[in-house]
């Protein structure tokens, strides 16, 4: 009988499969590939060599051999995949952080830092220049007594003039009425009453914070906005310098080309009174929708200290005198960088908050 080529093929196979179980690496097994079952493979040459047989007999070889094939891709793949696992296991071995008993199991993408909102920025600002100008800062509860936000400011129950604060009611009447501060003046009474007990006067002193009233929202008002107080008490304090602190704050808060003026106005706790106004920076003065046509905006209101405070603080009027004023600490910012409705304050849209970050 003519020896077939094939002969060997048993002995191949076995060296074959122990060459592919010899792979320690996938390296190994891809340099390897080509001797095991690519072009330079022993199954090849025998793919060749078939041609010199008979050819009723070729068919039943190249069957033979097509197996043989088959069985040694097999076990190449499962090889393949075994290294592939090993090689993965190894990878993260290499990557694993060494925290004792903490386990890292993922990387979280960084928050991305937030920064002071812009009126938390107008109120440090703001809070400066006056610093600049010998007044120190207080502050003052959210939340007050009606003797506080009305009473001691000379607005009696049920008198005409609490028409003027939209107030949010916590607490009506026994013990007390209750309500979320309608302005920051209630601050002057505490820090009068306690200078009075601790016989600290006089008092120099800007008390910022938040502020509630039972406001539409619209293009300059909030239901939530921030107001800062200002309190001079001292002996022979008058009108003049109180308008001299206004003008020196508008110049370095706003700079020289903006105009401002007071206006005779009516606060049932300061006499006589003034409102506090700058031209509208958004239209320059000609007038719009944010200023209501008027070509100017209230940015506060101030007055001498009337007696009726003075004396409900237990001060002697005859020998100390005063002033007080407030200002709207969101409406500065809304001026300071011409925001046209004060509402984008509030809507928490970082396109907007991002210009002043
Ligand atoms: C007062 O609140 C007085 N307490 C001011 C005062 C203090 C007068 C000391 C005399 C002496 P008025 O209600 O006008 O006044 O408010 C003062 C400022 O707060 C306004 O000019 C405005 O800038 C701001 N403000 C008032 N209501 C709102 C609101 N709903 N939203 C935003 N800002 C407001």
């Amino acid at each position: 009988m003519t020896p077939s080529p094939l002969d060997q093929l048993p002995a191949s196979i076995d060296e074959l499969l122990a060459t592919i179980a010899g792979f320690a690496t996938l390296d190994e097994l891809v340099d390897g590939e080509p001797f095991v079952t690519g072009k330079r493979s022993i199954l090849s040459a025998l793919q060749k060599s078939l041609g010199q047989l008979e050819p009723e007999d070729r068919k039943a070889a190249g069957a033979t051999l097509q197996d043989a094939r088959r069985r040694v891709e097999e076990a190449l793949e499962a090889r393949r995949s075994v290294l592939a696992q090993e090689a993965r296991v190894a990878a993260l071995e290499a990557d694993r952080l060494d925290l004792g008993d903490v386990v890292v199991s993922a990387v979280r993408t960084p928050y991305s830092a937030g920064s002071p909102g812009i009126v938390a920025k107008t109120q440090c600002e703001l809070e400066d220049v006056f610093v600049g100008m010998g007044f120190r800062v207080a502050d003052g509860p959210e939340v007050e007594t009606d003797w506080f936000n009305f009473e001691a400011l000379n607005i009696p129950p049920a008198h005409p003039s609490r028409g003027m604060w939209d107030t949010f009611y916590v607490e009506l009447g026994e013990p007390e009425t209750v309500v979320l501060r309608t302005h920051t003046s209630p601050t002057q009474i505490h820090l009068m009453e306690e200078a009075v007990a601790a016989g600290t006067l006089p008092i120099h002193a800007v008390m910022p914070g938040r502020c509630f009233r039972r406001d539409t929202p619209d293009a300059r008002h909030l239901a939530a906005f921030h107001q800062i107080e200002g309190l001079v008490v001292d002996r022979g304090i008058t009108f003049a310098d109180l308008a001299g602190v206004i003008d020196t704050f508008t110049r370095a808060y706003f700079g020289d080309d903006i105009q401002s003026r007071l206006r005779p106005a009516f606060f049932p706790f300061t006499e006589p009174s003034a409102e506090f106004e700058i031209t509208c920076t958004i239209c320059r003065g000609d007038g719009c929708r944010t200023c209501s046509q008027t070509g100017w905006i209230e940015l506060g209101g101030c007055g001498m200290l009337d007696p009726a405070v003075l004396a409900a603080v237990g001060i002697d009027g005859d020998e100390w005198s005063g002033f007080a004023f407030g200002f709207g600490i969101d409406r500065c910012a809304q001026m300071r960088h011409q925001i046209a409705d004060m509402r984008a304050l509030i809507e928490n849209d970082v396109r907007f908050l991002r210009q002043f970050s």
